[in-house]
């Protein structure tokens, strides 16, 4: 039997995504991101859905030139139903119905959340996929858990954040140091040449798994008015030396709970998935605990962790090989669990 051939559609925050998938092979993963909210400082939603409307054709035509596929090779389309901007969903949920009906072939709908966990099962994604149950910590700008992955699509969150996610976090303190949106590779990039241990932030005290962010982009916010009352050029003069602290101080507080959840629940099988996880002092720390406690651990490729359609087809591939097929009247939602 020939193997499946699939187009994956994503378009739930501020990415246009488009990707062709053979068996779990990924032959195409083509994005457009949308410049125009760096001057605003985030993403605005309405900019956001008439940017996909003028991506989304270029960037599905790219997708099957780039895996040199015809539009009649393929047997599903599966598209992001939620959750994300519902502006957005809508422009690929319409996109993906119409082209389901004009090709005649499945559509399935995929759940974003899921699909940054699920991306784990690309082929090229790791040298070997994680093996059930693993932890799953899932941290993008939207969203910070802890996934108990017991299968494919049993999956349970065990640990979230009671406000901000900490891509939030990383993106309004980056704003607080008038840094461009969004502000997570920056910091991490300036990051790299500065003290982490030059400033000290307060952590949140929560109990079990979950996590809080709001109150260290409070207390940046204070410590900042008030060394610059004293010195007008105190971001600029140590720039690099606070994206060092603050990011550590974020990768401590998601660690903690991350080594908590996997002792208290004797698992060894870790990843990180999500915009976050292509964050680099994330992924020294779980190479850390990988040599400190044993852990297999799972860090996605960088193409793989921030908003991409690669990520849609793998899971709308899963689907397919169980019949999981989405009737044609099917609309975007803004909310949807795991
Ligand atoms: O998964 P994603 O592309 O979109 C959502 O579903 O939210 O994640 C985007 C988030 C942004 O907050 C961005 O600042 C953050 O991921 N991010 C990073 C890094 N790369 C992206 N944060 C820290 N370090 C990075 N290298
Ligand atoms: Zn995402």
């Amino acid at each position: 039997m020939s193997e499946t051939i699939i187009l994956g559609i994503e378009s739930s925050c501020d990415d246009t995504s488009a990707a062709i998938i053979k068996g779990n092979q990924i032959l195409s993963n083509i994005a457009a991101n949308q410049t125009i909210h760096n001057e605003y400082g985030g993403v605005v939603p309405e900019l956001a859905s008439r940017a996909h409307q003028q991506n989304i054709i270029p960037v599905v035509t790219k997708s099957f030139s780039k895996a040199n596929i015809q539009q009649n090779d393929i047997c599903a389309i599966g598209f992001t139903r939620g959750p994300g901007l519902l502006g957005s969903l809508l422009v690929g949920t319409s996109f993906a119905k119409s082209l389901a009906m004009s090709l005649n072939v499945p559509l399935i709908e995929v759940n974003h959340l899921q699909a940054h966990i699920l991306a784990h099962f690309i082929e090229d994604a790791n040298p070997q996929p994680p093996k059930f149950p693993f932890l799953c910590l899932t941290v993008s700008g939207g969203h910070t858990m802890i996934v108990l992955v017991k299968d494919y699509f049993d999956m349970e969150i065990i640990g979230k954040t009671i406000d901000d996610a900490a891509g939030e976090a990383f993106d309004k303190i980056g704003k607080i140091f008038d840094l461009d949106y969004p502000a997570g590779p920056i910091i991490d990039k300036l990051a790299k040449e500065g003290n982490p241990n030059a400033f000290q932030f307060n952590k949140p005290k929560l109990e079990n798994y979950d996590y809080s962010f709001s109150g260290i982009k409070t207390s940046v916010l204070y410590f900042i008015q008030k060394e610059v009352n004293k010195n007008p050029n105190f971001i600029q003069d140590n720039l690099k030396d606070l994206c060092a602290s603050i990011q550590k101080a974020i990768i401590e507080i998601l660690m903690k709970k991350l080594e908590k959840a996997a002792k208290d629940l004797n698992i060894t099988e870790v990843a990180i998935a999500g915009g976050v996880s292509a964050n680099s002092a994330l992924r020294e720390a779980m190479q850390a605990n990988h040599e400190k406690l044993g852990w297999n651990i799972y860090i996605p490729k960088f193409e793989y962790t921030t908003d991409n359609a690669a990520m849609i087809a793998m899971v709308a591939k899963l689907k397919y090989e169980r019949g999981e097929f989405t009737d044609l009247r099917i609309t975007a939602t803004s909310k949807y669990d795991l």
